[in-house]
């Protein structure tokens, strides 16, 4: 049995929803006329009290078609020095864009409306026109964490005066809207655009939502378009999306509750010196100076459990729906004996 910790990207698709995407009626994406895409698209938009979505092969498109859409170089985005969209998105945000970034170094990706007030820059030929602020919900660098919704309002509340538009990279949304307990048009109603992943802690093989409004979309379709992402018969991957959006979402506690129990057992280990936070499915440990974390990594991999580093001594264990209770309890008995 492989437990394997990397990502929550390393699901794969359960009989129910492979059975589900088979019976999916198809069309032609491109040519508008799929209606497994069109009714996911559907039901993603209402769920987040949105006018449209668009589906995408990936987090990564859904997020750079945003930052297209949203602006017009020369300017710059605004974004924790966490953010994925700086870190691992290849620089597309210069590379697709043409754009400067502001990092801003917050509480684990998170930073108050006040640090974004600070980093708007003046209109001033000299500066690059501000043209966006990015958040990451939860932020994976930041081990899972969860946003205050009341700071998101603010800070959506701040750009909406400075007409600055607000874009969430909410690949792992869901897992804040369940750990937070909060509404989903609640959690979304600060933002002007969302990327949804469906390929991580859902499950689906593939497939992100981009969602906004109707003018967004429209134009976020041609920018899919001319960076290759429109796809024919796509259905079969949008099936699994609804079936997702329908049975994987209040399991995602159970995530939780399992990377809590890790960080529990880690907490008195020699070998680890400290414990990022536990919210959601993500944690992330630092080892203690004489353990080198290749090592560690390699020793884990000895026993089937793959994990990966993030850099300074840093593990990552992700959990997910291929972590069930024998996973667990194999996993717990190898920690609880190194
Ligand atoms: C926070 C975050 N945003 C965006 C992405 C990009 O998703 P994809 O791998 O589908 O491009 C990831 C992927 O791990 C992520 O963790």
């Amino acid at each position: 049995m492989i437990i394997d910790l990397r990502s929550d990207t390393v699901t794969q698709p359960t009989e129910e929803m492979k059975s589900y995407m088979m019976e999916a009626v198809l069309g032609d994406d491109v040519l508008g006329d799929d209606p497994t895409v069109i009714e996911l698209e559907k039901k993603a938009a209402e769920r987040f009290g949105k006018e449209a979505a668009l589906f995408c092969p990936s987090g990564t498109m859904t997020n750079q078609i945003a930052i297209k859409v949203h602006t017009n170089a020369p300017g710059e985005v605004i974004c924790s020095d966490l953010s994925h969209i700086y870190w691992y998105e290849g620089g597309g945000i210069a590379f697709n864009s043409g754009l400067s970034v502001r990092l801003i170094a917050g509480d684990r990706g998170r930073f108050t409306a006040e640090d974004v007030k600070k980093n708007i820059n003046a209109d001033d030929v000299h500066f690059p026109k501000t043209q966006l602020v990015s958040l990451e919900n939860t932020c994976n660098k930041g081990g899972g964490c969860c946003w205050d919704q009341n700071e998101v309002n603010r800070i959506s509340k701040l750009c909406k005066a400075e007409g600055i538009p607000l874009h969430l990279d909410g690949a792992r949304m869901y897992n804040a809207i369940v750990a937070k307990g909060i509404d989903e048009k609640e959690f979304a109603a600060p933002y002007d655009s969302i990327s949804l992943c469906l390929s991580k802690g859902l499950g689906c093989p593939v497939g992100s939502l981009l969602i906004g409004s109707n003018e967004f979309i429209y134009k976020a379709r041609r920018v899919r378009k001319v960076m290759g992402g429109g796809m024919r018969q796509v259905g079969l991957l949008a099936a699994a999306g609804i079936y997702a959006l329908e049975h994987n979402i209040d399991r995602l506690s159970d995530d939780h509750e399992n990377a809590a129990k890790i960080a529990d057992v880690l907490k008195d280990k020699s070998f680890v010196k400290s414990i990022s936070p536990v919210e959601t499915n993500i944690l992330i440990f630092e080892l203690n100076d004489d353990v080198k974390a290749d090592d560690f990594i390699k020793s884990l991999a000895d026993k089937d459990i793959l994990a990966v580093g993030m850099g300074h001594q840093k593990i990552r264990f992700v959990t997910h729906l291929g972590i069930g209770d024998e996973e667990m309890e194999e996993l717990l008995s190898v920690l609880a004996s190194q």
